[in-house]
């Protein structure tokens, strides 16, 4: 008779096929999970899956295209793929696009986030990873942030997030058993080491590091850097950028938690930062990358971005303590790994000639 091994865990990454989705997938494939992949592809890229496989080869993932918004597709997902616990990815994140249009930031978000927890509850499926982030804590009035920090809004896809934590809340007063950990990321950027997934945005980039990426493979003039005038050490802001890897790998701690821990948790949701806990300014960014990518990179000085906090710093210690987690990978690898998927999806473009140089 077939030997049959310990069961594997199955794990559902909604919006797996994504950025953070994806690396997350290939640590819990690296972990041992099995994983299924829940994801629309409205933000992400179909050729994600081959290239887990290719990096993660032999580890058992599987990817359903379909709407997390739907309680019915996310009950059939988990009862077919018989899901242990599930990593919520999948939702909209672009601060100034959820400004413009907040409608479609609590349809998307929160509709996606009361359909799948249906779901969960309807397939008895009772652990939850959130992705959450910083941005709940608002302008933080103490540094750095701890999880005990007061939580403010911003902006509505703050909102979303600061909503969907208290939802949860909710649903663990109402489900004895559920058990949730909301992850909160402070700045993720990088890519894995082989440049197969990284972070692509469709259009002109919100977050530092892509502008600054695309910026140094000559796709954009230069960056402009949004205020000058901050109380930190050289005017800029001030941020804690975390390697998407131990964000991933912070995710994976996270799940193993959740699956060992008896009835003795003390607490049926919980908050944890995922960030370094070290910042680093604009200007020290724009630096590390022009190291990183071989060559200087243009920048101007110009207003402050409405909406910014000066200096957003993460106390990491309660995911050392609760998750034996930390963050591994310094500013440079971070600049490493992110240039290096730049390269790869979009070789650089012909520098701009500059029209004042004398003709050869
Ligand atoms: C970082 C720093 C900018 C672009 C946001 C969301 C957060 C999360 C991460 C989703 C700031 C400066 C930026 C540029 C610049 N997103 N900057 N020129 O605003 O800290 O966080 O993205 O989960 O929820 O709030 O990240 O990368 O936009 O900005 O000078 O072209 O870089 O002023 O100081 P942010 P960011």
């Amino acid at each position: 008779d077939r030997k049959v091994g310990p069961r594997r865990r199955c794990i559902l990454a909604t919006g797996g096929a994504g950025y953070i989705g994806s690396h997350v997938a290939v640590e819990l494939l690296s972990a041992g999970y099995r994983v299924v992949i829940l994801d629309n592809f409205e933000n992400s890229d179909r050729r994600v899956l081959s290239r887990i496989s290719r990096i993660a080869p032999g580890g058992d993932v599987a990817l359903v295209e379909g709407d997390v918004r739907d309680p019915a597709t996310v009950e059939d997902v988990l009862r077919s793929h018989d899901v242990d616990a599930v990593i919520h990815l999948a939702g909209k994140k672009a601060v100034g696009e959820s400004v413009a249009d907040p409608l479609l930031y609590f349809h998307d978000n929160l509709l996606g986030a009361v359909a799948l927890m249906q779901g969960m509850r309807a397939a008895k499926v009772p652990h939850l990873v959130f992705s959450s982030s910083a941005t709940v804590y608002g302008l933080p009035k103490v540094l750095p942030i701890d999880e005990s920090a007061p939580t403010g809004v911003t902006n509505p896809y703050g909102r979303t997030k600061l909503m969907i934590e208290q939802m949860i809340d909710d649903v663990a007063a109402s489900w004895r058993g559920f058990r949730a950990i909301s992850l909160r990321y402070f700045n993720p950027v990088g890519a894995h080491r082989s440049a197969l997934i990284g972070e692509n945005p469709r259009g002109v980039p919100n977050n530092l590091f892509p502008y600054v990426a695309q910026t140094a493979a000559g796709l954009r003039e230069r960056v402009r850097v949004f205020g000058g005038d901050y109380e930190t050490r050289d005017g800029t802001g001030v941020r804690d950028f975390i390697h998407v890897v131990d964000l991933a790998r912070g995710h994976v701690r996270a799940v193993d938690l959740l699956l060992r821990s008896s009835g003795g948790w003390p607490l049926s949701h919980r908050r944890i930062n995922l960030g370094t806990g070290r910042g680093y300014t604009v200007l020290e960014v724009i630096d590390a990358f022009a190291q990183a990518c071989g060559g200087p990179i243009a920048y101007e000085i110009v207003d402050r971005r409405p909406g910014d906090v000066a200096v957003s710093l993460a106390d990491p210690s309660l995911a050392a303590e609760l998750l034996g987690w930390r963050a591994e990978h310094d500013l440079q690898a971070m600049c490493r790994d992110h240039w290096a998927f730049q390269l790869q999806s979009a070789p650089p473009a012909p520098r701009p000639v500059d029209a004042r140089a004398p003709a050869a």
